[in-house]
């Protein structure tokens, strides 16, 4: 996620944008830049790379002024590079911009600004900010801004500054944060409460829709239509290290939270009301490609690889070609069957996973056509693989992943909807109805989230147990894994997912009196036969916690506690029954007293075979 630091006031700005885009470097960047308005022109430096390159050439070349903007970017469109790095300005360097969130029509508008002659030097959706105020610019920089944004779909945070206004430090927002902080003689803008904290602790927390105009004395917030608005002062009473959890105890919990966004806007662009396509920039695979194809592959690691195996069932399921899913340490020393005939789908978060990354070289050297399902921008499967499909989940910063995860499901459901309607396995009606229930998942999400208090009970009955099991038929035990995954790696605890099915055949030997049993049945056509599931493990002594979908009450007759989610399709599942598993797992682990964002022997990003 980008981060943003804006000043006006009487001090030197570099330092302290520098400062303040420090304090968000926990945001996760992958380059960084400031614009200073200095001496009636904007001067700009930036780079790809740590804050601290900027900082060697801001050195090499400093910069005088005291009003600017600076910026760490997590790129989104275009790859992190020195020229998309953001500010960016208008052509003759006048009006300059920084910008988090992500500008859904920004094809439009650029095709529209070309036509009247602009020029554009990235590949950023940014940059038709800066142009557009630039066209709306009559001596008026409010105004102008407002025109601008009037036009922009999507989510920004913009900070804006103009040389020919020097007096004048401009922040809006909608959808993405922003916030204003009021310092005496002073006044700052940033993307999160960490970076103003060293200089002031009242800020104004602006609302969607919202624009700030800061001089150095004073700060007025309108509305974007240009009405007046009266906002009352927060006092920040919390130290910077919480601040930058967004008041959250710890990452993971923090990132849970951010899923119902992180779901919204990775469909965004891809997935419309009412648009019977689905729409990918960034794969070009055709209805000719695809007819060639008799085989996919989908490989992964960990949580990537759990994604992989809700990817193959609903591939085949709507699509119907065949998918093998494999974990990437295996696959690469199998010899897999791999031809030009072969599509492979390699799933990772970080893009830079060892194993994952020789996989898709192997099925690249076999002349298999590879996508890449990653979330950094950039990384190296996004860079090596054919096709690139980018999760927009932002910067995951705990160790276990949560919303890379539910991404990345929403990656399989694109996949798998894409190539159904490629090959005409995929009828209008069918495909409607799936995305108009995809559209509804982040409000479902939300409203699971709401719920967390039940599941913390769970975790405070259970978190003395050494061990737990998991079970589920279908998708529901491809989550069953992620869910056992979760609780092994942040608590400690041994836990074994099953398909509810084998349980007969060996496992279910280990179920005693008290053990708990956290069953999944979320798949209608499975429901009934998960019910006897469930009684067979109860008749052993186990505590069973179910998850099922609102209505399906037959469940807490053989049940001791029962979760209920929002009804979705079942395909659909997986993205909402995976929240409470995710929430059992931190709340257990908070009660056992675990380094919950830091487990043991674990990294972020394994790039070690
Ligand atoms: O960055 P990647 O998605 O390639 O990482 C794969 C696994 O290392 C990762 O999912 C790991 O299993 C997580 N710690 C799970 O929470």
């Amino acid at each position: 996620m980008c981060g943003i630091v804006g000043y006006i006031g009487p001090k030197k700005a570099v330092p302290i944008l520098i400062e303040g885009l420090s304090k968000l470097e926990y945001r996760g960047y992958d380059s960084a830049g400031v614009a200073i308005v200095n001496n009636g022109k904007i001067e700009i430096e930036k780079c790809k790379g740590r804050l601290s390159a900027l900082e060697e050439r801001l050195k090499s070349n400093p910069i005088d002024g005291s009003l600017g903007i600076g910026h760490t970017r997590w790129a989104t469109h275009g790859e992190p590079s020195d020229v998309n790095s953001h500010p960016h300005s208008n052509k003759d360097f006048t009006i300059s911009v920084v910008h988090n969130g992500i500008i859904e029509n920004y094809l439009k508008l650029k095709e529209w600004l070309i036509s009247l002659g602009y020029e554009f030097k990235t590949e950023t959706d940014t940059e038709v900010v800066p142009h557009l105020i630039d066209y709306f610019y009559d001596g008026d920089i409010v105004k102008a801004t407002m025109q601008a944004v009037s036009k922009i779909e999507g989510s920004y945070a913009l900070g804006i500054v103009c040389s020919k206004e020097p007096d004048k430090l401009i922040a809006v927002r909608k959808d993405s944060p922003l916030i204003v902080g009021k310092g005496n003689g002073e006044n700052f803008i940033a993307s999160d409460i960490p970076a103003v904290l060293p200089y002031t602790r009242d800020v104004y927390l602006l609302d969607n829709r919202e624009m700030a105009v800061l001089t150095k004395d004073n700060v007025e917030i309108y509305t974007i239509e240009g009405l007046k608005v009266n906002k009352e002062v927060f006092h920040v009473t919390w130290d910077a290290a919480s601040a930058e959890k967004g008041g959250y105890e710890h990452f993971m919990i923090k990132e849970i939270h951010e899923q119902p966004k992180a779901i919204k806007d990775t469909m965004t662009s891809r997935l419309m009301p009412g648009v019977d396509e689905i729409k990918l920039d960034d794969i070009k695979l055709t209805k000719g490609d695809l007819e060639n194809i008799n085989k996919i592959y989908i490989v992964a690691c960990g949580t990537a690889y759990h994604a992989g195996m809700v990817g193959k069932y609903v591939i085949e399921r709507l699509a119907k070609v065949p998918v093998e899913v494999d974990v990437a340490s295996e696959f690469r020393y199998r010899n897999p069957l791999i031809n030009k005939n072969t599509l492979m789908i390699v799933i990772s978060q970080s893009g830079e996973t060892a194993d994952t990354l020789a996989a898709l070289r192997l099925g690249k050297e076999n002349g298999a056509r590879v996508i890449a399902v990653t979330n950094v921008v950039g990384s190296s499967v996004a860079r090596e693989a054919t096709d690139v499909l980018y999760t927009w989940a932002g910067p995951e910063i705990a160790v276990a992943s949560t919303k890379a995860y539910v991404t990345q499901l929403i990656a399989m459901y694109i996949i798998a909807l894409y190539l159904g309607r490629l090959n005409g396995n995929v009828s209008d009606e069918e495909f409607r109805l799936i995305r108009d229930e995809m559209l509804k998942l982040p409000e479902k999400a939300e409203h699971l989230l709401e719920q967390k208090e039940t599941i913390q009970k769970f975790a405070a009955m259970h978190y003395v147990h050494k061990d737990m099991f998991y079970i589920g038929r279908g998708l529901d035990f491809a989550v069953a894994l992620e869910g056992a995954l979760k609780i092994k790696e942040i608590s400690y605890i041994h836990a074994e997912a099953y398909a509810a099915g084998e349980l007969k055949h060996g496992p279910i030997a280990l179920i005693d009196k008290g053990v708990p049993v956290i069953a999944l049945a979320t798949q209608d056509e499975l429901f009934e036969k998960m019910l006897s599931n469930i009684k067979e493990v109860v008749a052993r002594g186990a505590h069973v916690i179910s998850f099922a979908f609102e209505g399906n009450d037959d469940i807490s007759k053989v049940s001791d506690a029962v979760v209920y989610l929002p009804k979705t399709l079942s395909i659909l599942a997986p993205v909402l029954s995976v929240i409470p598993l995710q929430l059992l797992a931190y709340y257990t682990a908070v009660e056992r007293g675990c380094d919950v964002d830091k487990p043991r022997n674990l990294a972020k990003s394994v790039t070690v075979e």
